[in-house]
């Protein structure tokens, strides 16, 4: 392996201390404390263990967290007066709904009752609005964790030549406009885009986002280029015995690290940033709601 392997578990770490001492200095200074509320309608696993894991990471970074644990079959009316309770209380600067919703409920209405200001995802179409005219909105956490990362590994990202793969609402596209926000030659590439491999021979920064296990090889990757790596998709590992798997990202990380200048790891490169990301974004949206400084350093 060649490339600097950028650590997004220790690079998380730091983030939460950051957090962490801006939250500790609005209790001391002003008696505030940022409160998030994550609301999860249903028994979906890999949601309960997202949603344990944002509430243990919220509280040890002195906020305070707020669960809210919905049957199944939770009717709309009753989840969107959840969210009007939640849109009005004072104690409560972020709101997080868990996706994905059961079928029976609408994930755009849903996303789009709460209020803009605490939607700590930055899924509402305001907030969309606005980080596509360049004003000041909340940023996916996911995308944001990838700019801090890029930033912090490059310095100024201007006139880069970047090529996001995936086009999804809550990461492709965003972080194609945070990309275009730096100043970066901006590509989107998805599952009809003509000569993928030639597309992303071209970029000196590599978004993978497809969900598609390994999907990028090594010899598509320009050399000295920054991988970064948002899939996290399990594979069977038949070489760590019968019936065991592993987490495998949609890059081919054995020879893009070969290839690349630098790249995220699957597990420990963009997953820990995700949460790192909705807890600055949590502490931003309470400044923001007090009228008080933000954070430097963990905004776009
Ligand atoms: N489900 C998986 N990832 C996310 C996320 O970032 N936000 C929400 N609300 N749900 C998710």
């Amino acid at each position: 392996m060649t490339a600097t392997l950028i650590d997004g578990k220790e690079f998380a770490a730091r983030v939460r201390g950051q957090v962490a001492e801006h939250v500790a200095r609005l209790t001391a200074d002003h008696g505030i404390k940022p409160g998030l509320a994550v609301v999860l309608v249903g028994e979906d696993p890999a949601s309960q263990v997202y949603v344990r894991s944002k509430g243990k990471m919220t509280v040890e970074v002195g906020m305070n967290s707020v669960e809210h644990k919905l049957d199944v079959d939770t009717s709309e009316a009753d989840l969107l007066a959840l969210i009007a309770k939640l849109n009005a209380d004072p104690a409560i600067h972020g709101i997080l709904v868990q996706l994905p919703l059961p079928g029976h409920l609408d994930e755009d209405l849903v996303i789009n009752s709460i209020d803009p200001a605490k939607d700590v995802d930055g899924f509402h179409i305001s907030n969309v609005g606005l980080l596509g005219t360049g004003q000041k909105s909340m940023v996916p956490c996911t995308p944001l964790g990838c700019l801090m990362m890029l930033r912090d590994h490059h310095g100024s990202l201007s006139g880069m030549d970047a090529v996001v793969i995936g086009r999804s609402n809550i990461v492709g596209k965003p972080m194609a406009q945070l990309l275009l926000g730096d100043s970066c030659t901006v590509t989107i590439a998805h599952s009809r885009t003509r000569d993928l491999p030639d597309v992303v021979r071209r970029a000196d920064i590599v978004v993978a986002a497809v969900g598609r296990a390994q999907m990028v090889p090594g010899d598509w990757i320009k050399p000295g280029a920054t991988v970064i790596d948002v899939g996290i998709n399990r594979i069977d590992a038949p070489e760590k015995g019968a019936g065991k798997t592993r987490l495998v990202g949609d890059v081919d990380f054995d020879s893009c690290a070969a290839v690349a200048g630098a790249i995220t790891p699957v597990p420990g490169g963009v997953g820990p940033m995700t949460i790192a990301c909705l807890l600055a974004n949590t502490v931003t949206a309470c400044c923001r709601a007090n009228g008080l400084a933000e954070p430097e350093g963990l905004t776009a």
